[in-house]
């Protein structure tokens, strides 16, 4: 049995008190829904107040990128041992890094063997473009990303990972995949190239969340398909009523 997963990723949002704020506004709702791994992303500022409010809750906490150098003449990046002393989880490759700073399967790749060096969980995200969805390539782009971002790993290590499937053209867009088809996605393309990969045992147990448009009102749909072990909140998660609700939806 996968435990369900909902992680909120609060991409470039909130300064240090208003992330507090919302944390506070969090903590209540989630901390008691233990049968199911929550997650909170904020920016990187706001990972040290945070580590220290979401102590004893049961509520994890996760950076949105890490580099892959240990230290050194890297300006403005943030380290795996940084990471690492304040974090259990971190996101990799969202399609905003790959859209807008480069990101591409081989350093997608290189941040994910050094997270998982240093023990944090890495929520690897995967997805097509609305053109590559219209054009029919859905399970080619979504195959190479799998195949090209956990290459090399061992079945140890892939056991270790989760991963998220976010269609580009439903993020931040209002317009969801339907359940049946992200469930399609999950079950016949990721599970299937985490299989090959790492064997059926390990891709068995290893959670596949979904994101793009995941609100209140929809979730649960998500949440009962056979494939779909959580969900990837982004706007939604910046509400705490809404992120609670969401939460609520997958226990
Ligand atoms: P959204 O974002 O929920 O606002 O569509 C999801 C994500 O980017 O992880």
């Amino acid at each position: 049995m996968r435990k369900k997963f909902v992680a909120g990723n609060w991409k470039m949002n909130k300064t240090v008190a208003e992330a507090q704020a919302l944390a506070t506004e969090l903590i209540p709702g989630l901390a008691p829904l233990t049968s199911i791994e929550r997650v909170l992303c904020p920016p990187f500022t706001a990972l040290h107040p945070l580590a220290g409010m979401l102590q004893n809750t049961g509520i994890g906490l996760g950076a949105q990128n890490l580099y892959w150098e240990t230290s050194g003449a890297y300006t403005a990046e943030v380290a795996p041992p940084m990471v690492a002393e304040l974090c259990q989880y971190v996101i990799i490759g969202h399609s905003e890094r790959r859209q807008y700073f480069g990101e591409t399967d081989e350093t997608v790749n290189k941040r994910v063997k050094a997270a998982l060096a240093i023990g944090l969980t890495p929520i690897v995200c995967i997805g097509e473009t609305l053109e590559e969805n219209q054009a029919g390539k859905t399970a080619e782009i979504v195959s190479r990303q799998v195949r090209g971002g956990l290459a090399d790993l061992t079945p140890p290590e892939g056991a270790k990972l989760v991963v998220a499937y976010e269609p580009v053209w439903a993020i931040g867009t209002g317009l969801a995949a339907s359940e049946v088809d992200a469930n399609t996605i999950h079950r016949d393309v990721v599970r299937v190239a985490l299989a090959e990969m790492f064997g059926a045992e390990v891709a068995q147990g290893l959670q596949i969340l979904y994101g793009g448009s995941v609100k209140p009102n929809n979730a649960a749909n998500y949440f009962t398909q056979s494939d779909i072990d959580g969900a990837l909140v982004g706007g939604a998660s910046l509400k705490a009523a809404d992120f609670v609700a969401i939460a609520q939806a997958a226990v």
